[in-house]
């Protein structure tokens, strides 16, 4: 009988995360899919993140629940113009975020994801390489202002985090009155909600960060991210107050539509074998994206 491993990104709904035997972010779920000893991998996911696992593992059959699952950061970058804009950086380290195609990935020279993009941009500065970051402009913006680097950025953004703003967080703050407040954000929120976030990080690093949460019992802690991620939260700290960050008056709808198209329907679906497969990929083109991964996970381990 084959051997399914279902893989979910902490974006999804609770009742996808109890079905998968790892939940995780991207970097996690890039290692789990690499070591995963399965016949068919299910990605309870986007589209790049599957296309990742197979790029990794490429003996297995990975599976995407609905063909609906992209990415607006994939779906805002023309590969053509991409590779042209490469093309005019000749002296420069193409750094992509993991966030992109195959074939995005293979015009890289090294993959990065929220987690480790400071450390590896920092590792490369530190070289006395110069650098283009793509696809994610409020991350790439986020970077320059943090650390004071001048990479020429792609402008792409994530279509759910790109919907924080600072006057709705300002409100949100204003409307718990005096009690402790703090903000977490994940870096492709634009740049105004960054400068005002006590933590930026990556989904895991967000969910550490409230783990680890010591300060008074009676603070508000607002989470600028896609709502899924609150469920792992509230799950390791119940007696914590933990909102989502607003996003304007009356509106929660801080969800990523492509994240929710994984229903327990399309995944059980996926995991009797049906669904869309990530069987397009030639070879050559595996081989070619493989290589900028490879790099980050060396980095990384
Ligand atoms: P993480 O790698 O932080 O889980 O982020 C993935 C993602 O798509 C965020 O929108
Ligand atoms: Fe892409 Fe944004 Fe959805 Fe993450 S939340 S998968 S970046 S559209």
């Amino acid at each position: 009988m084959a051997k399914v491993v279902t893989l979910a990104h902490y974006y999804t709904t609770p009742e996808i995360q109890q079905m998968a035997d790892k939940v995780g972010d991207s970097l996690e779920l890039s290692l789990f899919a690499r070591d995963a000893e399965a016949d068919i991998i299910v990605f309870a996911g986007v589209r790049f993140m599957a296309e990742t696992a197979k790029i990794l593992n490429p003996n297995a059959t990975v599976i995407l629940p609905d063909r609906g699952s992209t990415c607006s950061l994939v779906e805002q970058t023309d590969v053509t113009a991409l590779k042209a804009w490469r093309e005019a950086h000749p002296d420069h380290v193409h750094v992509s975020y993991i966030n992109s195609s195959a074939e995005h990935k293979a015009l890289s020279d090294w993959i990065v994801t929220s987690r480790n993009v400071d450390d590896i941009i920092a590792h490369l500065y530190a070289e006395g390489k110069k650098v283009i970051f793509s696809p994610d402009r409020n991350m790439g913006a986020y970077l320059n202002f943090q650390y004071g680097y001048d990479m020429p950025l792609w402008s792409a953004v994530c279509e759910v985090h790109d919907k924080f703003n600072q006057q709705a967080l300002d409100e949100g703050f204003a409307s718990v009155g005096d009690l402790p407040s703090y903000l977490i954000a994940h870096p492709e929120s634009p740049l105004p909600v960054l400068q005002q976030a006590d933590y930026v990080g990556s989904t895991s690093g967000m969910l550490n960060w409230v783990k680890a949460f010591d300060k008074a019992p009676n603070s508000v802690i607002f989470v600028a991210t896609e709502d899924g991620i609150l469920y792992n939260m509230k799950l390791a700290r119940p007696e914590l107050d933990i909102r989502q960050a607003p996003i304007y008056a009356g509106c929660q709808c801080n969800q990523c539509p492509y994240m929710k198209l994984n229903t327990i329907e399309a995944v059980k679906r996926a995991q009797a074998g049906h669904g869309i497969e990530i069987d397009y990929l030639t070879p050559a083109a595996i081989e070619a994206a493989r290589l900028p991964i490879e790099r980050m996970l060396a980095f990384s381990e």
